[in-house]
């Protein structure tokens, strides 16, 4: 496979969508994909809602699709919004990149965004390896998201129990040092359907809006990131555990906590885990109605309709995103 720009599928890195985010006072959603009905769904609601639009890809993603086929689904997407009568700008965004070698792949098979993150390693390791790939990156006009602090959960293939927030006292120097167009945060979000272990009727704590207005203060007017910002939708889940599941004590982020977020310098909000649990909330519901049911269309369809519904109202309600492009 030769190497391609994303300016030849068509897409836009975030500069351009950050700095109206970040004006406008709302998030940019990123939302993962793995396969094609989840790349529909998104396209679909982010073409109808009229957003701005991050798609995302782990490396786990690229391994499971195909990087050649990513490629040609990506341009594919492109096209269908065109076809829909849409002109929203869409990013093809590596999400957590963690060498050199991986991020430089994704820019020369098409990606316009990479995250490097570095955040496991000590700071000075970790504004090394966010320069290298600024550097190659931007000589490619290819932004770049780094990471300071770490979130509890699983990253890829890295998994922590706990959270370390991001030092507000670090942010300046790795931001000036590393050239990064954006700076993922950790304050108290995390990957997955289970980011809390509570109590019997207790709720989730806030974030730490503290911390974050303590950066926002030291980088003023720059790009914020949050990572492990899926709500864990209740009503998902009251429907995957009703039609055979189990997921007790699953807990996420609450949609005003987003909502304060996607005011203030928080520019991108990624979500995973809430489509994951749309599609399976619907196909467990399908397959409980109707056993006798094996076309995967008659249940990979009322799933994609579903994730289309929930980017819809993320859009609109959540994010503010809806409009903007
Ligand atoms: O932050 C992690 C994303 O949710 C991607 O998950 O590595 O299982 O594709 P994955
Ligand atoms: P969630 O697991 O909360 O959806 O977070 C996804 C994410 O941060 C991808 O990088
Ligand atoms: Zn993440």
């Amino acid at each position: 496979m030769g190497d391609v720009s994303y300016k030849d599928l068509g897409l836009s890195n975030t500069k351009e969508m950050f700095k109206k985010a970040m004006d406008g006072g709302y998030a940019i959603p990123a939302y993962n994909f793995n396969n094609m009905e989840q790349l529909q769904a998104i396209i679909i609601g982010c073409t109808e809602s009229k957003s701005p639009l991050i798609l995302q890809v782990s490396s786990g993603a690229r391994k499971y699709a195909n990087q050649t086929l990513l490629r040609y689904m990506a341009m594919g997407a492109v096209e269908m919004m065109k076809d829909m009568g849409g002109s929203i700008p869409i990013a093809l965004h590596l999400d957590h990149g963690d060498t050199f070698e991986l991020c430089k792949s994704c820019i020369d098979s098409g990606f316009s965004s990479v995250m490097i993150d570095g955040s496991h390693h000590p700071f000075d390791k970790n504004i090394e390896l966010t320069k290298q790939v600024v550097e190659y990156a931007h000589s490619k006009d290819v932004t770049v998201e780094g990471e300071l602090g770490v979130l509890a959960g699983i990253e890829d293939d890295v998994s922590s129990e706990v959270s370390h927030y991001t030092k507000p006292e670090e942010v300046e120097e790795f931001v000036n040092k590393t050239g990064v167009d954006s700076l993922a945060i950790s304050i108290g979000t995390s990957h997955g359907a289970y980011k809390f272990k509570l109590s019997d009727g207790e709720s989730p704590p806030p974030l730490r809006f503290d911390i974050l207005e303590d950066i926002e203060k030291r980088i003023a007017g720059f790009p914020i990131v949050l990572h492990g910002a899926s709500s864990v939708i209740p009503e998902y889940i009251e429907t995957i555990n009703k039609f055979g599941g189990k997921m007790d004590n699953a807990v996420g982020i609450s949609e005003d906590q987003l909502r304060k977020a996607a005011r203030s310098a928080v520019c991108k909000i990624n979500i995973d885990s809430d489509g994951r649990l749309a599609v399976t909330a619907t196909i467990r519901k399908v397959f409980a109605d109707k056993p006798g049911e094996f076309d995967p269309r008659k249940y990979l369809g009322p799933a994609r309709e579903e994730l289309v519904k929930m980017i819809k109202n993320k859009n609109e309600n959540v994010l503010g995103s809806a409009g903007k492009a």
